[in-house]
């Protein structure tokens, strides 16, 4: 029998130190891709791929998590007041009744593999779904990257791993994956190296954030010990849990943006206002004139 995906982790315990000074104040995944914050990107995939239970690993500075999904009286009633039906919609429905929200805390960040085990006792013994709010994971042509990942395993069993192709020089920023049987789309993982010299790389695929796990990862990660950085690393959880069950390499369709750095951001920005109908051209021009302006050595 497939046992259904219903619950989704977001880790969200991290310090977000590429971008300070922002992050001093401003948790990472409230930081906006025009009008909603990457939070909000990565709740909505986790909803189309079915899941009902939404649990963010939070740390004591990041209230403004909580605050977003919670409701804002004062702010509704002034909307509604004013007969402003459409933001208060917007306002109202960040998440559809039907789905609960649970917060966890990550005392300190003592690594992604940590904040996972913190969601611990609210997910149970069950498959689940780990979102990275950062990689904002698009596909324009249907079906969001977990919801894809979410039907493999439903047809494949095991647990799976995002993976997208990288450029043989960029294998040094990422988790590796030797992968056996891979047929463009999936296959079994026999390895992750950890960013690996692109000339000791055994594969351009590299992990991205994603993941739909066995519940028997809680007992890897409870065994791992602090690996790169002091941290606890999902990486190294999942490597053990490699030695008990099969864990597949999913190749997404769609399109990563990688909004943890800079680049990747403002990337995600200019796409998401070129696709926003209301903005398109005003967008569009205001993109080119700054071009020209770069082109014509203007200040
Ligand atoms: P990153 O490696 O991107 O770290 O974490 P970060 O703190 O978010 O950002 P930088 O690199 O300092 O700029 C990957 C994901 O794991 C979470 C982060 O919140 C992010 O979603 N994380 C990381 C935790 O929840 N707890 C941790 O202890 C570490």
């Amino acid at each position: 029998m497939t046992v259904r995906v219903r619950k989704a982790v977001f880790p969200v315990a991290g310090l977000g130190t590429r971008f300070l000074p922002a992050t001093k104040v401003v948790a990472k995944e409230m930081l906006p891709i025009v009008d909603r914050p990457l939070i909000q990107y990565a709740v909505d995939e986790a909803i189309e791929a079915g899941c009902d239970t939404l649990i963010f690993v939070t740390n004591r500075y990041k209230h403004a998590v909580a605050d977003y999904f919670d409701k804002a009286y004062e702010l509704e009633h002034k909307l509604e007041a004013a007969g402003k039906t459409e933001l208060l919609e917007l306002v109202r429905h960040v998440v559809p009744a039907n789905v609960r929200t649970i917060f966890v805390t990550q005392p300190e960040a003592l690594g992604l593999g940590h904040a996972v085990l913190c969601a611990r006792p609210v997910v149970g013994d069950e498959p689940f779904a780990v979102i990275l709010p950062d990689d904002l994971l698009w596909n324009k042509q249907g079906r969001g990257a977990l919801g894809q990942m979410v039907d493999h395993v439903a047809s494949h069993g095991g647990s799976a791993i995002a993976v997208e192709n990288v450029s043989a020089d960029k294998t040094g920023s990422y988790g590796i994956v030797d992968v056996e049987h891979f047929d463009d789309r999936a296959g079994k993982i026999r390895s992750i190296v950890e960013k690996p010299k692109p000339e000791e790389a055994p594969s351009t695929l590299a992990v991205v954030g994603r993941y739909v796990l066995d519940a028997a990862i809680f007992d890897c990660l409870d065994k791992t010990r602090p690996g790169a950085g002091g941290e606890i690393q999902l990486t190294d959880g999942i490597a053990r849990l490699m030695g008990e069950s099969v864990v597949n390499a999913y190749r997404f369709a769609g399109r990563r943006f990688d909004c943890g750095s800079h680049l990747g951001f403002v990337e995600a920005t200019v796409r998401f206002a070129l696709e926003n109908e209301k903005l398109r051209d005003s967008a569009a021009a205001v993109m080119q004139a700054a071009l020209d302006d770069l082109r014509a050595g203007a200040r």
